[in-house]
């Protein structure tokens, strides 16, 4: 962090320092910034019209902005009843999520309520946030789009409204029980108790950081209040292609934290990777190459997706313990010793277990398919731990 200033309010007081402890219901509103000078003073503009005195309030931004948001917010702050808090990052760690996480951090408030900085999220709906969580008893409020009252408006075009709703759908389905109750859990304008926020959540750098919030650390009670999320009112949005692409990965990493969860999915890329297999032995019998030979070379293709898969979805956050290339090998061995193995294992049910050739070939693919995963998890993506533990012992 290179600049970090405090600005006191007009009566002289000091900003709230994360070590004090704040009075009960005060709010630290966290606003991560890029560059957005043409937006940060009507925001603190809006955010004084709308919080009433009695709630002791102070705003800190996270700002990794190229240009000059920083100076504007230091230019403001003096007209604003609230502390105002820029704490300037230089290098960008984790984006979005990450300059969330950092004004997390900071915050001295027992309420943290998270919104953007360029006036897409109503400041008026911070008071009923708080309001809401502390008549409920909740310990996240989350501004909804999806509910009665609340809208989209401001969501530039079809293509985002589509893909917006696409990723809100598929991120219900695959946490039914966990989102249970919040029918936005991308938005990124919401209320949570500072005391919901686990270290579990502060470690990561999550993109979507309600959903890791919700997923991860489900505070007890969730309450909801709508929202119409408004025109952005200077600038262009930061989300990119790329955006969406990271958040594939943050849903298949928080979908993939149980071993049971992690073997199904080992198992679906298995499935799909049937189709570069099958598709490479057509191509192979069809340029004249015998099958048996064909079967061995497509089968790689195979295996060459499903490692390809795996790396990007699967161990994605485990696989710096190892060289790409041991990796490779070592996948390559175990995914072809499945092979190998399964023949015998089949030839031992039926000859020693009387098993019948069916049943035989369904309990062979069953315990390959087990053997795999485990190998997989065990023998390329586990961390090595004599070696780190030597590594630790020589450090000290
Ligand atoms: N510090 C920091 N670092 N701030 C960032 C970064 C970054 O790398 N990228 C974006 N921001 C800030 C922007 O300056 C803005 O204040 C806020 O984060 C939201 O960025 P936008 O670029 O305006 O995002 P959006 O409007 O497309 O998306 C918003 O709506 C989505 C729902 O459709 C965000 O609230 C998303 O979180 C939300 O899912
Ligand atoms: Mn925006």
């Amino acid at each position: 962090m290179s600049h970090e200033s405090t600005v006191p309010d007009e009566l002289g007081r000091p900003a709230v320092g994360a070590s004090e402890v704040p009075e009960p219901g005060a709010v630290t509103i966290v606003v991560p910034t890029f560059n957005e000078s043409g937006n940060v003073r009507r925001l603190l503009h809006l955010i004084t019209e709308s919080v009433p005195a009695r709630l002791p309030c102070e705003v800190v931004f996270v700002d990794d902005s190229t240009d000059d948001t920083p100076d504007v917010i230091r230019e403001a702050a003096p007209d604003c009843p609230f502390p105002v808090t820029v704490l300037h990052r230089d290098e960008p760690a984790g984006g979005l999520g990450g300059a969330v996480v950092e004004g997390m951090k900071a915050a001295g408030s027992d309420w943290i309520v998270v919104m953007d900085g360029d006036c897409q999220h109503p400041p008026s709906l911070v008071p009923e946030l708080v309001a809401t969580g502390e008549r409920a008893n909740a310990g996240l409020v989350v501004a909804s789009r999806y509910i009665k009252g609340g809208s989209r408006a401001g969501l530039a075009g079809s293509y985002r409204l589509a893909v917006s709703r696409a990723a809100t759908w598929l991120t219900k389905a695959l946490f039914p029980r966990r989102l249970h109750g919040i029918s936005d859990p991308m938005s990124g304008f919401f209320a949570i108790r500072r005391s919901e926020v686990t270290a579990e959540v502060l470690k990561p750098l999550g993109y979507k950081i309600l959903l890791e919030l919700a997923v991860r650390s489900r505070p007890q009670a969730v309450a909801e209040v709508p929202f119409v999320f408004e025109e952005r009112f200077a600038g262009e949005s930061k989300s990119t292609a790329q955006e969406g692409l990271r958040f594939l990965r943050h849903l298949a990493g928080l979908r993939t934290t149980s071993p049971l969860a992690r073997m199904v999915a080992f198992g679906l890329i298995g499935l799909s990777g049937f189709v570069p297999n099958l598709a490479a032995l057509w191509a192979l019998t069809e340029a004249g190459v015998h099958y048996l030979p064909a079967e061995i070379v497509a089968n790689q293709f195979g295996v060459a997706w499903n490692f390809l898969l795996l790396e990007r979805l699967l161990f994605r956050d485990r696989r710096r313990h190892r060289h790409w290339a041991d990796r490779t090998l070592r996948f390559g061995l175990i995914a072809n010793a499945d092979l190998v193995l399964r023949i015998p294992l089949i030839a031992l049910l039926v000859g020693e277990f009387g098993l019948t050739v069916l049943p035989a070939t369904a309990l062979a693919l069953v315990i390959t398919f087990v053997l795999r995963f485990a190998g997989t998890e065990a023998l390329v993506y586990l961390p090595r731990r004599r070696r780190t533990a030597r590594t630790a012992r020589s450090e000290a």
